[in-house]
């Protein structure tokens, strides 16, 4: 009944080693078939209990679809078939969104599992040497749910023991390459395992128009943009300074606008003061009327400003000291933002040496001690060099946009972050398709997140200066009438 298995082979083999006298006989324990079938049979069951735990209603309709055929023939389950279709048809159609996330991206994910992960599963683990093959048996890291979303496959894997997160982050274009993908992330869920992410198209592949401003004057993060998962991108200004590196037209701006942007409420109600350092003269001039007194473009204007800041930062501080210890921003003690488009202008290339150091040292005391007394920093530079930026670590939260070379952002980033994912010397040079879209660390997830800020065009700075100065027209009159001077 059954066939001479390998093992009845290897039993009569004997090796020796020549010139000794030492016989290697292989010990072959012989299982008894009864226990392999036993073993085999609990194995079926356990994957059935837990598919129809895990998909009931998927496991249901083939199974009611077989007992209707089985009981009352094949019409009746070819009407039931087709009453089945119909309805998730017409659901399709009518409300699109919950059929995708409940019935499409299920579908989908199964479909991908079958015929994309579990079929290369092997080879693209052996060839890529994140699997072994030792012994005649292949070792593998364990491929886990796999869950499709509406731009991206997310699977997740149970590492193999001693493998390092490293170990895959080394290997992340063999992976696209080996799935069928145009990139990969990979992202630490928990101990031992691992989400990879597999991008099936770019949600941010084409411009953002600017953001409506906010209704609300508001100072937490602040919308300016889009992540990858199509969720709203914020930034978090109050109590935090941010570094945007990015090469000539990579977009800067418009994450400087954004940001002016979704602050203007705010500013209007008192609660947010913009200062801007505009050394280069063709970024913030645009929109000048926005910052009042609080512009400067020459080096000597730009380090008083910068000085003029530390003044208030160091008032503040002197005030707050014992009796609180973070900022609230209110109408008397608002906070302070100071924007600075190409701080190298500033730091690196300014020839003036006393003005460079008095620059560079105003810039170093506002990002070590101005986060908790509400003043914070803005900045953004096209070279991200430690010459060029060396106070670069001081800024907690970092964007990178599209930088010329492959060092440059873990530079920007911090280490690891080309690694994990954050392929900002990849994106594209068009500005349709590239200008905008950067990688985001926050200081407080190690994982990069893939975003693109929205287009503040000329005309929308336009409106934003009209609507202050009609703004401040509505906001003075209340203040002289309670006798309040400016
Ligand atoms: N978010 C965006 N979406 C689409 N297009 C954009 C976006 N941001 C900028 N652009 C386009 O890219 C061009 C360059 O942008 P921007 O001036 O902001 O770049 P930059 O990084 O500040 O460059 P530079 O360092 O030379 O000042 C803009 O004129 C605009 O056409
Ligand atoms: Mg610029």
């Amino acid at each position: 009944m059954f066939k001479r298995l390998p093992g009845d082979e290897a039993r009569n083999l004997v090796s020796t080693t020549p010139d000794t006298a030492v016989v290697f006989r292989p010990a072959v324990v012989k299982t008894p078939a009864i226990l392999t079938i036993v073993i085999l049979t609990w194995r079926m069951l356990a994957r059935l209990v837990r598919t129809t735990w895990r998909h009931p209603i998927a496991t249901a309709i083939p199974v009611a679809l077989g007992a209707a055929w089985y009981f009352y023939d094949w019409p009746l389950a070819a009407s039931l078939l087709g009453v089945v279709v119909l309805v998730l048809v017409s659901w399709a159609f009518i409300n699109r969104a919950s059929f995708a996330r409940l019935v499409g991206y299920r579908l989908l994910a199964w479909w991908r599992v079958v015929w994309i992960y579990r079929r290369h599963w092997q080879p693209v683990m052996i060839v890529s040497g994140l699997g072994r093959h030792l012994r005649g048996r292949d070792y593998l890291p364990r491929l886990g749910k796999v869950t499709c979303t509406s731009w991206a496959d997310l699977v997740t894997v149970r590492m193999l023991k001693g493998q390092a997160v490293k170990d895959w982050s080394d290997r992340l274009d063999h992976l696209a390459q080996g799935f069928g993908a145009k990139s990969c992330r990979v992202a630490l869920s928990q101990a031992g395992r691992l989400t990879l992410t597999f991008p099936r198209s770019d949600p941010l592949a084409s411009p953002l128009p600017a953001l409506p401003i906010p209704e609300e004057p508001t100072v937490g993060p602040v919308e300016i943009g889009r992540q990858e998962d199509g969720r709203p991108w914020r930034l978090k200004m109050h109590g935090t300074h941010v570094l945007v590196a990015g090469a000539t037209g990579a977009g800067k701006g418009s994450i400087i606008w954004s940001v002016i942007r979704s602050l203007l409420p705010a500013t209007r109600a008192g609660l947010v003061e913009l200062w801007a350092l505009d050394p280069k003269l063709m970024e913030l001039s645009y929109g000048r009327a926005l910052f009042g007194s609080r512009y400067a473009a020459t080096p000597e204007e730009c380090a008083d400003l910068l000085d003029e800041a530390v003044c208030v930062m160091q008032k503040r501080a002197a005030r707050f000291a014992g009796l609180q210890r973070s900022h609230t921003p209110t109408v008397d003690d608002p906070f302070v933002l100071v924007v600075v488009d190409e701080v190298a202008f500033l730091t690196a290339y300014q020839s003036d040496r006393q003005l460079r150091q008095r620059i560079s040292s105003a810039l170093a005391t506002l990002t070590t001690q101005g986060r908790a007394v509400g003043v914070g920093v803005l900045a953004a530079l096209q070279d991200p060099r430690k010459e060029v930026m060396n106070i670069r670590n001081l800024f907690p939260d970092k964007i990178a946009l599209r930088l010329d070379e492959s060092e440059q952002v873990d530079m920007v980033l911090g280490d690891g972050a080309r690694d994990r994912g954050a392929l900002a010397d990849h994106i594209s040079p068009v500005p349709e398709l590239g200008a905008g879209v950067g990688y985001v660390r926050l200081e407080t997830s190690p994982e990069p997140v893939r975003v693109r800020a929205a287009y503040v065009s000329d005309h929308d700075i336009r409106a934003m200066v009209e609507r202050r100065e009609c703004g401040q027209t509505a906001l003075i009159v209340p203040a002289a009438a309670e006798g309040r001077t400016a």
